[in-house]
């Protein structure tokens, strides 16, 4: 059974759109302080607003722009330009929503051909987007080439339990000293041959890792940095390059230093 979208455009909605935007503002802020939340449960909104409110998560919260581009291929993720209408012809049996949603909540289950699964599940932490925030997000890249239909029962009520409370519970707190580890980044380690985090380095060899910290899990910049190709190659980027060898050449205080300092790039 479809729901549709309601049309009403209540005060509530309108609220939601301004707290919105107070978040959108506040994001320089967010390592003192929860983000705000976008929350439409129980509101009405236009198809139009959702989408709106998509977008904004999109190139926020949603930190997406960071690897996708819509309309620009050559990035280290796929072009998201049409995906409204390309989703539902991509596997037999499954709308364009359905896909949708799932390529956010398990990238795994669809890995798009000549990319590596590296794209972190989306209601999960560091980006931890709320069922409301995925909601939106569906309705914005159902916009781009297809038609808006997706309701907020589509979204698995388990979806972003985590929420910011998840994000907050898995804020992993390692033993390492972020100081110690950019002296590894800058030295020993020779990581700024290839890569740029924030002020440091300039090299264009490897992605630049000055938000990596937003856009991946602890758990994956841990294992690329001892087995650089068991998480597959970075779209856009030489196979092979990154050395294989950390494991070996860097103490265990030194790796754990280093991996401190990587999850300050925000
Ligand atoms: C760390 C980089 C990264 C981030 C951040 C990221 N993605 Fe992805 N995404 C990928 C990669 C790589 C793929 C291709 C591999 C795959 O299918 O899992 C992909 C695949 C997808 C697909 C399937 C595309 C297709 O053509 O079938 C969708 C949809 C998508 N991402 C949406 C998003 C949205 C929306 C966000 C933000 C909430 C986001 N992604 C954040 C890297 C990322
Ligand atoms: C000789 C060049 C080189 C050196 C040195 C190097 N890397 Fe890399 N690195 C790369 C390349 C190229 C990629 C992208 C291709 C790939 O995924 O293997 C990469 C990818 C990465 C990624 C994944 C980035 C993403 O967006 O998913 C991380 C994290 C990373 N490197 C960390 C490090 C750290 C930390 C060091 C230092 C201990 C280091 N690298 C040293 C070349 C290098």
């Amino acid at each position: 059974m479809r729901v549709p979208v309601g049309v009403k455009v209540g005060a509530f909605a309108v609220a939601i759109m301004g707290s919105y935007t107070y978040f959108a503002n506040s994001i320089p802020q967010i390592e003192s302080r929860p983000p705000q939340e976008l929350s439409l449960e129980g509101g009405s909104v236009t198809p139009a607003q959702l989408v709106k409110a998509g977008e904004e998560i999109y190139t926020t919260k949603g930190t997406c722009e960071i690897c996708h581009r819509i309309g620009q291929k050559g990035t280290r993720a796929p072009d998201l330009a049409g995906i409204g209408g390309r989703a539902g012809k991509t596997k037999p049996g499954l709308s364009a929503k359905g896909y949708i949603i799932d390529s956010l909540l398990h990238p795994g289950n669809h890995v798009v051909e000549g990319y590596p699964n590296i794209m972190p599940a989306v209601d999960k932490p560091p980006i931890a987007l709320n069922r409301s925030e995925l909601w939106a997000l569906t309705a914005f890249l159902q916009s781009l080439g297809g038609t808006v239909d997706v309701a907020l029962a589509d979204i698995p009520a388990t979806a972003g339990a985590g929420g910011v409370g998840g994000a907050a519970a898995a804020a992993v707190t390692l033993p390492g000293d972020p100081k110690a580890g950019q002296a590894i980044f800058a030295g020993k380690g020779t990581c700024i041959a290839c890569h740029k985090a924030g002020a440091l380095g300039a090299s264009p060899v490897g992605p630049d890792l000055s938000q990596i910290a937003r856009i991946q899990t602890p758990e994956y910049i841990m294992k690329k940095i001892l087995d650089p190709a068991g998480s597959g190659t970075v779209a856009g980027y030489p196979k092979g390059v990154m050395p294989p060898m950390f494991g070996q050449s860097l103490t265990a205080k030194e790796y754990v230093d280093l991996v401190a300092f990587l999850l300050t790039l925000k």
